[in-house]
């Protein structure tokens, strides 16, 4: 039997209990598919301070380059807010993916028909809105030099080479191919240099994708745009920043930011984890939604792992799960039939994964 070795990283606020139900289907399809899953816990973010004063542990850089894949829950919390800079959880989650090298997060924005009317948008606006973004993940703003603090004067940079952007437009490119072959670059090049050479950089790697339809937008107008007709958009390509902002918008779409998976590849080693964040506010109550961290876990299996079967197996429970009217409290007004804690969401999901 094949065994895939996982590093496990749970977080903090809701991390270990989404990470938990996440487990939890992966052991009930491996079981089914006659794979066997082996998980090291490392640590990140605030519960990595804790306990070794790092956010970013050496073991866990270790752990995770000897995986076959990582799965990641969330990090943050106000209690590591006034830290200095690089001891915060975020700074460790930054020098994880920048030591690994995952330079693309490809977040799947899907609204199940189930869930049309969860959205804030009218159900004809999203109904079958699916769409990806594929957002750079290890340049731009978040990592630009200089940056700095002095007295009354603070600066970060938006840097990047186009090295940076032809690898990313790439990943764009290929991942359009395979779906309705339309990328829309978004970026701000009405106002930035950054944004102009993206621009220009993009127009010449579209040149090897003669069937992908390429258009731009600039930052504002994509937000706008994603709110009026998100059925216009099928990948959007956009730097680091951008990216991080118009997904979060993108999640409204679907009805709960508990519901949006996403992977960060380019790398041998690549990470799955769901857009959100550590939701200090629901944290230790069980109430979290864990589906975006179920669906990154199907994503994993697929890209990471091969395991296809498995990972629509996941995702046809999820939908049975909504389905049947399975709600957790974020979605809980709409055409719910039974409110579910975050373990009984787990359970339902991992059961019909099993059975079906
Ligand atoms: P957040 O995504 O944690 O929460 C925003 C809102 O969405 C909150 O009301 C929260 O309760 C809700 N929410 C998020 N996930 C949910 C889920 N699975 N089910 C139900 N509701 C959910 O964003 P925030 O409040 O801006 O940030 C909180 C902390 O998380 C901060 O420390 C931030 O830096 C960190 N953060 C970490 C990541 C990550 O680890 N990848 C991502 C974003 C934010
Ligand atoms: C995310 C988060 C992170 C980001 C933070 C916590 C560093 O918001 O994963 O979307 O901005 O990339
Ligand atoms: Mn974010």
């Amino acid at each position: 039997m094949k065994t895939y070795n996982i590093a496990l990283i749970k977080g903090d606020g809701i991390g270990p209990e989404i990470i938990d139900e996440a487990v939890k289907v992966l052991d009930a399809v491996a079981a089914r598919f006659d794979f066997s899953m082996r998980y090291e816990e490392v640590l990140m973010g605030g519960s990595a301070y804790d306990v070794t004063g790092d956010p970013l542990p050496q073991e866990t850089i270790n752990v995770s380059l000897n995986a076959d894949a990582v799965l990641f829950g969330a990090i943050g919390g106000e209690k590591w807010d006034n830290l200095p800079r690089e001891k915060r959880p975020e700074s460790g989650l930054l020098r994880f993916r920048k030591e690994l090298g995952v330079f693309a997060n490809l977040r799947p924005a899907v609204v199940y028909d189930e869930l049309v009317n969860a959205s804030s948008l009218k159900p004809e606006v999203v109904k079958g809105v699916d769409l990806m973004v594929v957002r750079e993940l290890i340049g731009g703003i978040y990592f630009g030099e200089p940056k700095g603090w002095e007295g009354d004067k603070a600066y970060n940079t938006m840097v990047y080479t186009k090295p940076e952007v032809v690898r990313i437009a790439h990943t764009a490119f290929k991942i359009a191919m395979e779906r309705g072959k339309k990328v829309c670059s978004v970026d701000k090049a009405n106002v930035l240099d950054v944004s102009q050479m993206w621009r220009e950089t993009v127009e010449e790697v579209a040149k090897e994708y003669p069937e992908v339809s390429l258009s731009h937008m600039y930052v504002d107008n994509a937000a706008m745009q994603l709110i009026r007709d998100p059925k216009q958009f099928d990948v959007i390509l956009t730097g680091n920043i951008f990216g991080d902002i118009l997904s979060d918008e993108a999640s409204m779409l679907s009805g709960s930011i508990g519901l949006l998976p996403s992977a960060s590849v380019g790398a041998k080693i690549g990470v799955y984890e769901p857009i959100h964040g550590s939701a200090p506010d629901i944290a230790g109550q069980g109430i979290a939604n864990p589906i975006a961290t179920i669906a990154s876990a199907s994503m994993m299996l697929r890209f990471a792992l091969g395991e296809n079967e498995a990972a629509d197996r996941i995702d046809a429970a999820i939908k049975h799960a909504l389905k049947d009217g399975y709600r957790t409290r974020d979605l809980a007004n709409y055409d719910a039939k039974e409110l579910c804690s975050t373990s009984e969401m787990g359970d339902i999901i991992a059961n019909y994964a099993a059975k079906e």
